[in-house]
C-alpha cells in the first residue's frame, strides 16, 4: 500500500464556468477551473497540487518537445441521470494502461493510487463543469511529459505528469469515410503501437493530411509488412458487423488495448452477438461487401465512443457501406454503453466508479 501525499488545493478566484455555452461544446478546446500537476525527481513523485488552470512555463530545451518521451490518457465521466454523483467509466483501467506506456516509453510509473486520488479531486472540484446535456461529458486528459532542460539523447531524469478536463461534445459529427493505408504505417512489431504515446499519433497526421486531401476523414492503418491487415483508425479501434458475427482485429502489440473497444466486446456478448477477435485481411471485408454480408463497419475509441464508417476506400477502389437504417448492432450496443455511463442501467461490469 503506498502512501499518497495530500493534495495540495490552489481554487481559482472567479470561475469561468458563467461563460460556458454548455450547448455548443466543441471537443477539447475548452478547460475547466483547474488542472492537477505532479513532479518527478531525484527518483520520487513530488507532492501533488490541484491549480487554477493555465500555461505552464518550460524550458526550450524541455526534453519532450525535442525527443517526444510524453504519453497520455483518454477519459470520460458524466452525471447520474437519477443523482447528483459524477460516474467515471474505468478509470483503473486507464491507470494501467498510462503505466504500461510509461515503461514502454522509460519513463517512471506513477501509482494507481495516485492517479485515481489525483483525477477525484480534480472532478470534486470541478464537479459543475461536468455537463448534464445530451451527447456531452466530461473529457479527462492524464499526461506526462519529460521535463529534463537537455538536448541529450537518453531518458529524461524529470517528468511532470498533469490532469487537464474538458466539457466535450461529439468528437465526430457524422459517420466518417476512411481510407486504408497501403503505404505509411503507424506501428511496427516491437514499436511503440500498443502504448498511448504522443509520436504514434505525430506520425499520423501527414498521412492523414494525404487522406483529407483525397475526400477521407481517417486513415484505417494496416501491418507494416502487407498492408493489408487492418489495425485501427486514428483515433479508435475497428469493428465490422460480417453476416450478424462481430470482428475485431487481434491485439498483437502494434494496436492500441482500447478500454472502449473491450467494454464493446464484453457487452455485445452480453446481448448474445459473437465478437471474434482475428487478423482481418481488407480483402475479407471487400469480398463481404460484395457478397452483400458486410453489415456495418464502426469505430470505437473513449473520445469517438462509436462512429459509424460510411465508406471504406483501398487503393484505387471504394466501397459504401449500408445506410443507417441498418447499423442496428453498433446502435444497440452504444446506447447500452451510453446508458450504463449515465447510470441509466444496471452497471453490470462494475464499470464505474462513483464519485
Ligand atoms: C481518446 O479516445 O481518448 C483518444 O485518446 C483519442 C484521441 C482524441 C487522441
Amino acid at each position: 500500500m503506498i502512501n499518497i501525499m495530500p493534495i495540495n488545493i490552489e481554487r481559482v478566484k472567479h470561475s469561468r464556468l458563467p461563460e460556458i455555452d454548455f450547448n455548443n461544446l466543441p471537443f477539447g478546446r475548452i478547460f475547466s477551473d483547474h488542472m492537477f500537476v505532479a513532479d518527478y525527481e531525484n527518483g520520487e513523485w513530488k507532492e501533488g497540487q490541484i491549480v487554477p488552470y493555465a500555461d505552464i512555463p518550460l524550458s526550450p530545451a524541455t526534453s519532450a518537445l525535442h525527443y517526444g518521451q510524453a504519453i497520455f490518457e483518454g477519459m470520460k465521466c458524466d452525471r447520474d441521470a437519477n443523482s447528483t454523483d459524477v460516474l467515471i467509466f474505468r478509470p483503473q483501467d486507464n491507470a494501467r494502461r498510462f503505466n504500461q506506456s510509461a515503461v514502454r516509453m522509460g519513463m517512471p510509473e506513477v501509482p494507481e493510487e495516485l492517479f485515481l486520488e489525483a483525477l477525484y479531486e480534480l472532478i470534486r472540484l470541478d464537479r459543475n463543469w461536468v455537463p448534464t446535456e445530451a451527447n456531452s461529458c466530461m473529457y479527462m486528459r492524464p499526461f506526462m511529459f519529460a521535463t529534463d532542460p537537455m538536448l541529450g539523447v537518453r531518458p529524461s531524469d524529470t517528468y511532470k505528469f498533469m490532469i487537464i478536463t474538458c466539457p466535450v461534445g461529439p468528437y465526430y459529427s457524422k459517420p466518417l469515410n476512411v481510407l486504408v493505408a497501403d503505404k505509411y504505417v503507424r506501428a511496427f512489431p516491437g514499436g511503440t503501437g500498443y502504448a498511448k504515446a504522443a509520436g504514434n499519433y505525430a506520425a499520423s497526421m501527414y498521412p492523414m493530411t494525404l487522406a483529407k486531401e483525397k475526400g477521407y476523414d481517417q486513415v484505417l492503418w494496416t501491418d507494416g509488412f502487407t498492408h493489408e491487415y487492418l489495425e485501427e483508425i486514428g483515433t479508435m479501434n475497428v469493428f465490422f458487423v460480417i453476416d450478424g458475427k462481430a470482428y475485431t482485429p487481434e491485439l498483437d502489440g502494434t494496436i492500441l488495448q482500447g478500454i472502449t473497444r473491450d467494454s464493446i466486446m464484453q457487452l455485445l456478448r452480453e446481448q448474445g452477438v459473437e465478437v471474434i477477435e482475428k487478423k482481418i485481411n481488407v480483402h475479407e471485408i471487400f469480398e463481404a461487401h460484395k457478397k452483400g454480408t458486410l453489415q456495418e463497419a464502426f469505430g470505437a475509441g473513449t473520445a469517438a465512443t462509436i462512429i459509424s464508417i460510411s465508406g471504406i476506400g483501398y487503393k484505387n477502389q471504394h466501397i459504401d457501406l449500408p445506410s443507417a437504417a441498418s447499423r442496428t448492432v453498433s446502435e444497440k450496443v452504444k446506447k447500452h454503453l451510453n446508458d450504463i455511463k449515465c447510470g441509466l442501467t444496471n452497471d453490470i461490469f462494475d464499470w464505474i466508479v462513483r464519485v
